[in-house]
């Protein structure tokens, strides 16, 4: 049975991944499970960048490990952010670190909710992306993406969620994405939809192995 790693430490990443390969026979562990834990500078100027920093410096790691299931997992990473249009694509891959890693993200939001003072409707385009990397037993890269397109709301609106889910609005459901429950924001998710994607990609590729 293959394995594979998650670098992650949030437990609601975990779950998700879990639940969409749930149907193929792999063992997906956490990096904790694992017994991996790391200090990665992302550095990378895109998503895509970051994502393969996180999944080959884990894959690094893994090679040494006691255990050879380990060595020869195939480890995934992800990195994703806020694009906002009206900001030049800003915080991208910053959404983390803006205005501080640990500034609450209610500054965090109310800040981007000022900066678009006056801003009609049209141009208060926005999107979530997230890029998946996968780092293979044989050294093989590759990454997808998913992408959820919304606008930036005038007030912070919702409980559900984190980050800047308060202020991302879904014209189509008007609500934002902190109205939806956990399961409803997966099925459309920039992370739900390149999880589902590497789904796919993996599914072709172990199956030609
Ligand atoms: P990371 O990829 O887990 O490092 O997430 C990067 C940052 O992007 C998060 O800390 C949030 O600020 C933002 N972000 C990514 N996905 C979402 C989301 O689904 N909702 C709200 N904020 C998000």
């Amino acid at each position: 049975m293959e394995t594979i790693v998650f670098a992650t430490g949030n437990a609601g990443k975990m779950r998700e991944i879990r639940e969409i390969l749930k149907d193929m026979d792999i063992n997906v562990l956490s990096m904790k499970e694992a017994g991996v834990s790391a200090e990665i500078v992302e550095d990378g100027t895109t998503f895509e960048e970051n994502a393969v920093i996180k999944a080959k410096a884990i894959a690094h790691i893994l090679k040494g490990h006691a255990d050879e299931t380990l060595q020869h997992a195939i480890v995934l990473a992800d990195d994703s952010g806020l694009e906002v249009d009206y900001l030049k694509k800003e915080p991208g891959v910053y959404s983390a670190r803006y205005l501080g890693e640990d500034t609450p993200y209610s500054v965090k939001n109310q800040d981007i909710i000022r900066r678009l003072t006056g801003v009609p409707d049209e141009k208060r385009t926005a999107r979530f992306v997230c890029a998946i990397a996968a780092v293979l037993p044989d050294g093989e890269v590759f990454t997808t993406r998913g992408v959820i397109e919304g606008r930036i709301g005038y007030q912070e609106t919702g409980d559900n969620g984190f980050g800047y889910d308060p202020i991302f609005y879904l014209p189509e459901y008007e609500c934002t994405t902190a109205q939806l429950t956990e399961e409803e924001k997966n099925r459309i998710s920039h992370r739900g939809r390149a999880l589902r994607a590497m789904q796919q990609e993996l599914e072709k590729r172990i199956l030609s192995i």
